[in-house]
């Protein structure tokens, strides 16, 4: 949520930023703006909506050519939290003196308190952001040192915190710090960069720091200057990231938006990480050989990941386990010990209820895993392991290409610890496995032969709520396909065990409400053309995902959407595709703005 960009060197800053903040738009996007300082003087241009709305604000000001000569300067683009979309909420914020500028992605809890004193020593308000009481406590704690003020500011602020500020006296550097929220510090020639994400980074250079919860850093033109939040000055850990992006591209390419080009990239981006994971790392599985319960916890999508996983860990594994929403999980009375393993999944690693809930048992001593897309997020660096898909960064509000490497992932992990524990044979291992090496293909099928998913996506276009239907491992597939749906297309969906609808659900039921019903072989099937008749005795109208080889439905229902075969525990990774697709046409056709959904953002860093 928010994405920070700052920019000091000898280049104009205020188009570097721009092309910073276009990167890091899918962080947030309901308002946007730069501050640069030249000659001592800060200029500040905000508005409301996204990158481009503030590109035409600038290209209408008086001063654009003479702020378009500045040298340094930050840019911010936000997802709402305190306060309303204006443009006085929108970022950056400066002191009531017009001393210091300040950008921020996180959330100060206690700013309350610290604006009701500053109020009473005629401190001035203009938005009603916790961000702009940390820069009046910058201003407030100016002594001359502007490294002094910003590190007393932090030391009197309680939250999550990565900030960019600008000192009108001290114009020769940028100081940024972190807490809780990431923050990259790109190392250039004669220049260096902050940023929020890689991806931001990545058009200038590859050597980062990864800045580390309590850092604080000094970025001059030539040089940076880390330092822990008590002064003690720390060494450069300069990373060469070259070796740790994959070859998956951040541009849209041909594709109109990048939700649609990430669901196609799935044929490589699960090849990708079955290829670098295959191998679970021997440390990994030599910690899980004794474990008696597993925990899963993670959010939204990555939920439903772990949803499916159960079904993998509790066959191969004989582990009972259970798979909990992350921001529930800490209300729970679970029994955790060193006999527990936690998983946590999450696409962005930054996940705000994932954090606390990996945070909350951290405390209780098990081991834990992340199963993480974001390299040296948050959640991938305070788990005991992390395991990486290998998916390239996901753009897209809707998340679809990190989904299936999770699944991916976990299936893997699952199948090598049944191996080490000896609930698997190596017969059956290599049979799985020989299985899940053809679902990259069987994937791409699927992606060339969309005539039926877009005339289905006309129909739900006009609809004003979906039912999606699945049994056994394929119900939490079932649940994604209609948070997609509401995600992007704004439709309601509601995702329903099949065999469950007919205690309530069915009621639902006529002519004007269409039911997906996910009907591919495996041991529920037979059940699953029991309820569809059910249905259809409802005059419903029915849409089935099935197989070819039992085209017995075709002739009985409203559409039919075939996949490939496969062994029903991996349905799960073919079977979602479609749905990805029929929300993604469904949201076209209404003109919706796929990837970047209303009210929305794709890293959720609150709780
Ligand atoms: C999925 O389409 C969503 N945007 C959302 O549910 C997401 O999966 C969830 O917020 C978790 O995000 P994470 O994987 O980055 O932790």
């Amino acid at each position: 949520m928010c994405g920070i960009f700052g920019y000091i060197g000898k280049r104009k800053a205020l188009s570097i930023i721009f092309k910073g903040l276009k990167k890091l738009e899918y962080r947030g996007y309901d308002s946007a703006g730069i501050a640069v300082l030249l000659d001592h003087k800060i200029h500040i241009k905000k508005s409301v909506g996204n990158i481009d709305a503030l590109a035409d604000k600038f290209n209408n000001t008086k001063d654009n050519s003479i702020i378009s000569k500045a040298t340094l300067g930050i840019g911010h683009t936000r997802w709402a939290t305190h306060g309303n979309v204006t443009v006085n909420n929108a970022h950056p914020h400066v002191d009531y003196k017009k001393n210091f500028s300040i950008v921020h992605n996180g959330a100060i809890d206690n700013y309350n308190e610290l604006k009701h004193d500053m109020q009473q020593n005629e401190y001035k308000f203009y938005s009603q952001t916790d961000s702009e009481v940390i820069v009046n406590l910058i201003n407030q704690y100016y002594n001359g040192d502007f490294f002094y003020s910003v590190q007393q500011t932090l030391l009197h602020i309680n939250g999550s915190y990565a900030i960019g500020v600008l000192c009108k006296q001290d114009n020769n550097k940028i100081i940024c710090a972190r807490k809780d929220s990431p923050l990259i510090i790109g190392i250039g020639n004669e220049e260096n960069f902050l940023a929020s994400d890689i991806s931001a980074l990545l058009p200038y250079t590859n050597k980062m720091i990864f800045l580390e919860n309590g850092d604080i850093a000094e970025l001059y033109v030539n040089n940076v200057i880390l330092k822990k939040l008590n002064g003690q000055q720390k060494t450069l850990n300069i990373c060469d990231i070259s070796n740790n992006i994959n070859n998956i591209s951040s541009n849209k390419k041909k594709y109109k938006h990048f939700m649609l080009k990430e669901i196609y990239e799935q044929q490589y981006t699960i090849k990708q990480t079955y290829e670098k994971l295959l191998d679970t790392h021997d440390s990994i599985l030599q910690i899980c050989y004794n474990i008696k319960k597993i925990y899963i916890l993670a959010c939204g999508t990555a939920y439903y990941a772990g949803l499916v996983s159960k079904f993998w860990f509790e066959q191969f594994t004989n582990i009972p386990t259970e798979v909990n929403i992350a921001s529930e999980f800490i209300y729970s009375n679970a029994i955790i010990n060193q006999n527990t393993l936690i998983i946590v999944i999450s696409q962005s690693g930054e996940t705000a209820d994932t954090l606390s809930a990996l945070r909350f048992i951290k405390r209780k001593k098990c081991t834990s895993i992340a199963v993480c897309n974001t390299f040296k997020s948050n959640i991938s660096l305070e788990a005991t392991y992390v395991m990486y898909t290998y998916c390239g960064l996901e753009i897209g509000v809707a998340s679809t290409k990190a989904f299936t490497g999770q699944l991916i992932a976990l299936f893997i992990f699952a199948l090598n610890l049944g191996l080490r524990r000896k609930q698997l044979t190596d017969i059956q291992h290599k049979e799985y496995l020989k299985e899940l090496l053809q679902i990259a293909d069987k994937v791409k099928i699927i992606l060339g032969n969309t005539i039926n998913i877009k005339k289905i996506a006309r129909i739900f276009a006009r609809k004003k709520s979906v039912l999606y239907l699945g049994r056994y491992i394929n119900y939490p597939i079932a649940l994604e396909g209609a948070l997609k749906l509401k995600e992007i297309a704004y439709i309601h969906a509601e995702g329903c065990a099949t065999g469950e609808i007919k205690h309530g659900t069915l009621a639902l039921i006529d002519r004007t409400i269409p039911v997906i019903v996910i009907a591919t072989n495996g041991i529920t099937y037979k059940k699953t053309l029991l309820n569809i008749e059910e249905i259809k005795a409802r005059n419903g109208f029915v849409i089935a995902l099935q197989n070819e080889t039992n085209n017995v439905l075709i002739k009985r229902i409203g559409f039919t959407i075939y996949v490939p075969e496969t062994i029903e525990l991996l349905s799960p990774i073919l079977n979602v595709v479609p749905l990805q697709l029929i929300a993604y046409y469904t949201a076209t056709f209404l003109k919706h703005n796929v990837d970047q959904p209303r009210n929305l953002a794709k890293s959720v860093t609150v709780e």
